[in-house]
């Protein structure tokens, strides 16, 4: 089998309850991507970006349809099963880094093996090899406040992948950084993807950072719209990215 990600008819009303207005933030999206894939999700604010990211990784629940990632029905498995498929599988990267602030940068990449029970060695080395893989060895022992935005992003990355998750999500992973560090993490992106086969989910409003994936695609109002592929051109794909907001929108405004 080599989807990794399929899912269908999959719709999301917010606040169904207690009177409050219901906002229907998936309407109907059917999705299905291979392995090794590095997809990037645009679309206007308000369209459902995050809320479709949230329930392919298991945050959140969808209100109908279905979604299997990795051969697993996630919204079939009981609540502790689910906690465990999340480590195992599934890695997630923020807008805001999500890192401990009362652990060591290091502790903070091994904290998913460490919780999962995993032999002491076996953590060393594979966190040392991710520290390595994203030159941040000389961070291990110091806190998240010594480190740029840039450097937290690529801690965040190394926890995503320390468990060796079928597939990575981000959601604005360059939200909070400068036009040099987004350069960087997107380099960084591309090499999960290709050297360490991570397939790939990222959200992001930022044309430049969309330009380093394979395929894009736009939501609107809780539905897919279109999609676009790569040729491998990164230049010609950012002016087709450009050319295609321009027609359905996706800008933070
Ligand atoms: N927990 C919630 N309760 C109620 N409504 C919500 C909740 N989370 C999101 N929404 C609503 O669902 C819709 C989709 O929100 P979502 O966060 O998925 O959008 P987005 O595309 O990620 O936007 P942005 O680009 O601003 O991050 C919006 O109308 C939002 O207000
Ligand atoms: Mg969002």
């Amino acid at each position: 089998m080599n989807d990794i990600i399929n899912v269908e008819s999959l719709t999301k009303v917010y606040g169904s309850f207690k009177g409050a207005k219901e906002v229907h933030a998936l309407q109907g999206v059917d999705l299905t991507v291979s392995r090794g894939e590095f997809i990037g999700i645009m679309g206007p604010s308000g369209s459902g970006k995050t809320t479709l990211l949230n329930i392919l990784s298991g945050i959140d629940t969808a209100t109908s349809g279905k979604v299997i990632i990795d051969g697993k029905a996630i919204d079939r498995l009981k609540k502790d099963e689910l906690a465990i498929f999340r480590r195992k599988r599934i890695g997630y990267i923020f807008q805001d880094f999500n890192l401990l602030e009362s652990l060591t940068l290091k502790e903070n990449i091994a904290l998913p093996l460490i919780l999962d029970k995993m032999p002491p060695q076996e953590i060393e080395n594979r966190v040392n090899e991710l520290m390595n893989f994203f030159g941040i060895s000389d961070l291990a022992e110091k806190y998240q406040y010594h480190a740029s935005g840039g450097q937290k992003q690529r801690v965040a990355a190394a926890r995503a992948l320390v468990s060796d998750p079928a597939v990575c999500f981000a959601d604005e992973p360059t939200g909070n950084l400068d036009s040099k560090s987004s350069a960087n993490i997107m380099e960084m992106m591309t090499q999960m993807n290709t050297e360490k086969n991570c397939t790939i989910l990222m959200v992001t409003h930022d044309a430049f950072a969309a330009s380093y994936c394979q395929k894009i695609i736009f939501i609107k109002d809780g539905k897919i719209n279109i999609q676009i592929q790569s040729s491998g051109d990164r230049k010609a794909f950012f002016d087709k990215i450009l050319e295609t907001l321009s027609i359905v929108g996706g800008d933070k405004e």
